[in-house]
């Protein structure tokens, strides 16, 4: 289950939603830069380490070894979570193998972008990219760390690096209010369970347990596939399920892939069907596009099918699920992109360069519906521009659109065919 655009599309809420079908749900990559909204019995909660299983009975949270832990932000989480009454000790396993985002990395994720100017990724500045950054570089702290007797030492080693690094890029290493509440989160993250969780997924998955893994951000900020050098450091597709947890390419099942009914970004890069006028901030207010995790204004654009195919390709989409469709109630004509013109020739497909070239969207255009589709329960029911609208999608990707969202409750939810359990078994 990923997201194909450029994150926000609604995984926390379609996690939820499916949860009861799956005994586990694992989070394979990325970490707090992650911002996963669930609404249901009057709450909106937002996750942003902890799998959007977590408030289903019975379900098995993993953090697999490919997230990276901030301990700061997870005993928030936690505490969040507590607040609500839910009983995390049975139910959250946290891989030893996931690496640990430090105080330093938040700070070099901050001297990072202050160094790039105009040029910055527009990072969520919780570290992400600095974490990866040692992952890769062999130099990382990981969670199992935390269980040995030289943590201290290692950490300090790290750090003591990490402020060198700092002082070079004339960033102030100022630890004195960091460090204290960072050292509490490796208190709480100990009291967790920490398990060697590539081993505990095979087992899940002998027994004939249905996994669901939870993509964060979306393909096109994918470090391989994304609008690279405007992405996230991680590998946010399919194939970062395996290496993420653990699990071998022949155990994935059906692929769910989520999309909004139009387009958003939040930070900088490449954005080819953004609208800078007044039907970009109509689609922000009805949509309430606001970053979950950053409350960052979303930048906000008509659906783009030549990305929306790429993600599709990139990822073995079996299944699309649509978001928000609700909110393009009330646009007499909806936009879509199908082709770009591109170094003067019109294309239907993503190409290689789309920072340093324009890639200038060509629109078909479609009717739009004016009725209220929030209070709507089945596909009958729907306005016949909206059925018009995902018939096209479907035509153009090849791909059937399975489930329809119309609001942020996980009772706005609509199946038009009985999904066919996307489970890795
Ligand atoms: P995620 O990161 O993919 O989990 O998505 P976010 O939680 O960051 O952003 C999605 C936002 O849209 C959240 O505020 C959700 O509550 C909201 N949302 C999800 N589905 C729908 C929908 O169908 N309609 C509307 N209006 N809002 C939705
Ligand atoms: P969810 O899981 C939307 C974006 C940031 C920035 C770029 C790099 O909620 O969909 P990073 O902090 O990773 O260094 O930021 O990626 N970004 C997201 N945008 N949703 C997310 O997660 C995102 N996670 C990172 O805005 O442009
Ligand atoms: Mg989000």
């Amino acid at each position: 289950m990923l997201g194909l655009q450029w994150g926000d599309e609604g995984k926390g809420k379609i996690v939820d939603f499916i949860t009861p079908h799956y005994e586990v749900v694992a989070r394979f990559q990325g970490g707090p830069n992650a911002g996963h909204t669930l609404e249901f019995n009057g709450i909106k909660h937002v996750l942003h380490t902890i799998p959007s299983g977590i408030f289903r009975d019975n379900t098995i949270n993993i953090v697999g070894n490919g997230v990276v832990i901030d301990p700061v932000t997870l005993k928030k989480e936690i505490e969040a979570l507590k607040k609500l009454n839910v009983d995390i000790s049975k139910k959250l396993f946290i891989s030893r193998k996931a690496h640990l985002i430090i105080p330093t990395h938040r700070l070099l994720d901050a001297a990072s972008e202050a160094m790039k100017g105009k040029g910055k990724i527009g990072s969520t500045l919780r570290g992400i990219g600095p974490s990866y950054m040692d992952k890769t570089g062999r130099n990382g702290l990981r969670v199992g760390d935390v269980e040995s007797k030289d943590f201290l030492a290692r950490y300090k080693s790290l750090c003591d690096k990490h402020c060198e690094l700092l002082k070079q890029m004339n960033y102030p290493c100022k630890l004195d209010e960091l460090e204290p509440e960072f050292f509490d989160g490796i208190e709480a993250l100990k009291a967790l369970n920490l398990v060697d969780s590539e081993h505990l997924l095979n087992r899940y998955l002998s027994e004939g347990k249905k996994i669901l893994a939870e993509g964060a951000q979306g393909s096109l900020l994918d470090i391989d596939f994304g609008s690279y050098p405007f992405v996230t450091s991680s590998n946010t597709v399919t194939a970062g399920a395996c290496t993420g947890l653990g699990i071998s390419p022949r155990h994935i099942g059906n692929v769910y892939g989520i999309f909004k009914a139009y387009c958003t970004r939040v930070g900088s890069g490449p954005f080819p069907t953004e609208l800078n006028d007044a039907t970009g901030e109509q689609l922000r207010k009805a949509g309430n596009e606001f970053g979950s995790t950053t409350g960052r204004p979303r930048r906000t654009g008509w659906l783009d099918l030549p990305a929306l195919k790429y993600a599709i390709m990139i990822n073995g989409v079996t299944d699309l699920i649509m978001m928000k469709g609700d909110v393009l109630s009330g646009f007499d004509t909806l936009m879509v992109c199908t082709h770009y013109m591109y170094r003067g020739k019109k294309i239907d497909y993503m190409p290689y360069d789309i920072v340093h070239e324009d890639a200038t969207p060509v629109y078909e255009q479609l009717k739009g519906w004016n009725t209220d589709l929030t209070g709507i329960q089945q596909e009958k029911d729907f306005p016949a521009a909206l059925s018009d609208y995902i018939a096209y999608i479907e035509e153009h990707t090849g791909v059937p659109v399975s489930v329809i969202s119309v609001g942020p409750d996980r009772v706005q939810t609509i199946e038009r065919k009985k999904m066919s359990m996307a489970y890795l078994s």
